[in-house]
Parts: C-alpha cells; structure tokens; sequence
C-alpha cells in the first residue's frame, strides 16, 4: 500500500498561508505540515458538522483526560484534571505569561535562536528581549549555564520563555538540562515559561522530557502544550497551559481573563481529543517519515554540498542549516535570493535572534517528492549564488 505521507497534496486556494506564494514557488518556512492530519480526527470534526448548530462551546472533562492521559502514557507526565486550561493559541499564552510575570522595562531571557513569535509578545509589551545565545559546537546546541546564571542574576530579570523541544534546532533537553535550569529558577526567582508545541514530534525512540515532569518544576514554572504542530492542526488554534502553581497560575489566568482569552471554536476541542486519543499510531508513522526526510536532507547535502551543514536535531521537522560557509552571516540575503532564483521559500535565520545568523530553517514535513525537489533547488541556488 502507498504511504499515505508521499501524497504531494494541493494546498492552493485554500488560504493557506504557507502556499500564497506564486505558483511553482516550493514553500518550506511556516512550520505546518502538509500532511493531512488523522483520519479520525476528519471523521469526527464531520460528524460535529453534520449536526449543524455551532453556538458556543467549552472544553469538557474528556477534552481535559485526552490531554492527560497522552502525556502521562507517552511521557510519564502526570497532571490533575484542574491543572489543565484551554488557551486557544501558545503565542496568546506566551503573551500573557509576559503580562503576568514580568514588568514594563523588565528583560525578558530568550535561549537563541529561537521561534521568532517569543519576540514580539516582550517587546509589545513594553518590556525587552535579553537573548541568551545557546552554545553552538559545530554539530548541536546546548544552554550555556554560565550565561544563563549571569542573566537571571540581574535584577532586571524575573522570566525565561523555554522552547522545550526547540525551535528551530530540533534539541531536546535531557533531564540534567532542565534540572540545572530549575535549580538556576529557584536561586534567582525566575519564572520559567515551557513552550511544549513541538514535544510530540521526535525522531523514534528519543521522547522529549516535559518540563513540569522534573521534580520541583512546578515550584518555578508552567508549561503550554498543544496538538497543532504535531497532528498539523494549527489552523484550529487549540491548546492548553498547565498550571499545577496556584501561586503561578493565578496571574497568567487573571492576564488571560482581561486580555486576549477566548473560548474554543466548535472543532478545536474535538480536533484536539481525538488527536490525543486516536492519533498515536498515526503520530508514530509521521515521525518515523519525518526522520527518514531529515537522514535524507542530511545524506544529500553531505554528498553535493558540503558547505552546507544540516544540523541533526532530534526533535521538530525543521531542519536547521549552517550557511555560513556560502553566505557569512547574511542569511537574510541567500533566503531571499532562494526565493527569487530557485522558487524555494525558507526561512532566514536571523529571524529566530542574533545567534541565528548565517542560517537557515527548512520545513521538512511534506513528501518526500517535495523534500527532494527542495534539496535539489537549495543546492542549485547555493552555486548560482556562489557565482553571484
Ligand atoms: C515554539 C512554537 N510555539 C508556538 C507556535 C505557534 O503556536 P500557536 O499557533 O498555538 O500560537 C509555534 C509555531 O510554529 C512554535 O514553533
């Protein structure tokens, strides 16, 4: 039987925002995936139409034991069932952890690079962005204890958004990472923020370690997770904030109560169940295509392009692509060059903070037709923009 995963669909017309771009155009930045999500999540949000009457909706208890049952059997993390809140977009959660943790004029700490979006909800806030760079050894990257102590001892610092798996490096933090970084919370008094979206999605047999799974973690932090990024359904807005803190979560609940909070539309909670329930072994197959991509890119850049080094993440179906031997730290020039002489739309690394200069991040999550053809366009314009 075909691979469900090699169908190229055709997502033109359907005011998708990853392919607006004209036609011919291979579009490989915004992280959504171009498969179609599990079956059975088509069949019941079909089923909720059938019915026809869309008035206002709430999550339900089932909604809530989808989230935990998933993560508890998946990733030995357990949380009650009051822990557990809607939110229907984790940028609206990231800027009311903002709002809720920290203070006009106050740095808010970003391990760079990092999911451009962290940015904007600190600095529309009227507060600043301290970057923190991770430390890169040529092949993977890891938090830089040292750097990150010196931040969280200023004054000025009372916040850390976590991108737990990371984005765009694919990292997964093991549990040392993550106790240090509790340990460094604690002394300072910092609140972590744990951005979980992309925990769901890692190469086969490496599990992420959710941040609130660690003891003591929920004495300094709150977690966001989300079935969008791994069941591809980010057009539904659906997710959910963990708060086992009282003390923590009265302030991001009272933020989201007078700002942005919203209920759920009529399929986002049903999206969300189903994905969690019935989506595993689809999740598993998805993971396991995405993985035998990202061994493809990698294979295929080592042979024909040397100069540009993939970075071997564990974690997303972003691949992060050292440049930097092509393009020094303009980045932002070789992307726009990609698109306009090869048709390939990535994005430039120094949209993700000052450490992601000289990069790139492709979205890998499509077929392996389309992985392909994006390889080969890279390749192509890496020389033609050699001889530029
Ligand atoms: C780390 C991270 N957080 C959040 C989001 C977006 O979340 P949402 O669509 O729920 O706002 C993304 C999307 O790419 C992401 O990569």
């Amino acid at each position: 039987m075909a691979n469900p995963f090699d169908e190229s669909i055709d997502r033109h017309g359907t005011g998708s925002c990853k392919w607006s771009g004209p036609e011919g155009e291979l579009p490989m930045w915004v992280a959504d995936m171009d498969f179609r999500s599990p079956e059975a999540v088509t069949k019941a949000l079909e089923k909720r139409i059938g019915q026809g009457v869309f008035g206002y909706t709430e999550p339900d208890d089932s909604w809530a034991k989808a989230y935990q049952d998933f993560y508890r059997d998946l990733y030995g993390w357990e949380f009650k069932r009051e822990d557990v809140h809607f939110v229907f977009s984790v940028v609206a959660a990231v800027y009311a952890a903002v709002g809720a943790y920290s203070k006009v004029g106050e740095e808010v700490v970003l391990m760079t690079p990092v999911y451009h979006h962290f940015f904007t909800p600190i600095t529309h806030q009227g507060r600043l962005v301290r970057e923190v760079a991770l430390s890169f050894d040529g092949g993977a990257y890891h938090i830089d204890f040292d750097k990150m102590e010196e931040a969280f001892s200023s004054p000025n610092v009372h916040l850390c958004i976590f991108c737990n798996p990371h984005n765009p490096t694919g990292t997964i933090y093991e549990k040392d990472d993550i106790k240090r970084l509790i340990a460094l919370a604690k002394k300072h008094d910092v609140v972590i923020f744990s951005d979980e979206i992309h925990g769901p999605i890692s190469h086969p047999g490496h599990p992420y370690v959710p941040f609130l799974s660690i003891e003591g973690a929920e004495e300094v932090g709150v977690t966001a997770v989300s079935p969008s990024k791994a069941f591809n359904l980010a057009g539904l807005h659906t997710a959910a904030l963990a708060l086992p803190n009282p003390k923590l979560a009265a302030p991001i609940l009272d933020y989201l109560n007078r700002s942005v909070y919203e209920d759920p539309n009529v399929l986002s909670c049903i999206a969300s169940t189903v994905a969690f329930n019935e989506g595993r072994d689809w999740l598993k197959e998805m993971n396991e295509y995405v993985y035998q991509s990202r061994l493809y890119c990698e294979a295929y850049l080592k042979e024909k392009a040397p100069s540009l080094k993939a970075i071997h993440g564990e974690s997303t179906y972003l691949l992060w692509v050292d440049c930097r031997e092509i393009c020094g730290e303009n980045s932002k020039k070789f992307s726009a060059f990609l698109r306009e002489k090869v048709g390939l739309r990535v994005s430039s690394g120094e949209t993700f903070g000052e450490a992601g200069k000289g990069f790139i991040r492709i979205n890998i999550a499509t077929s392996r037709a389309r992985v392909k053809d994006g390889m080969e366009r890279l390749v192509k314009g890496a020389l033609l923009y050699l001889k530029s």
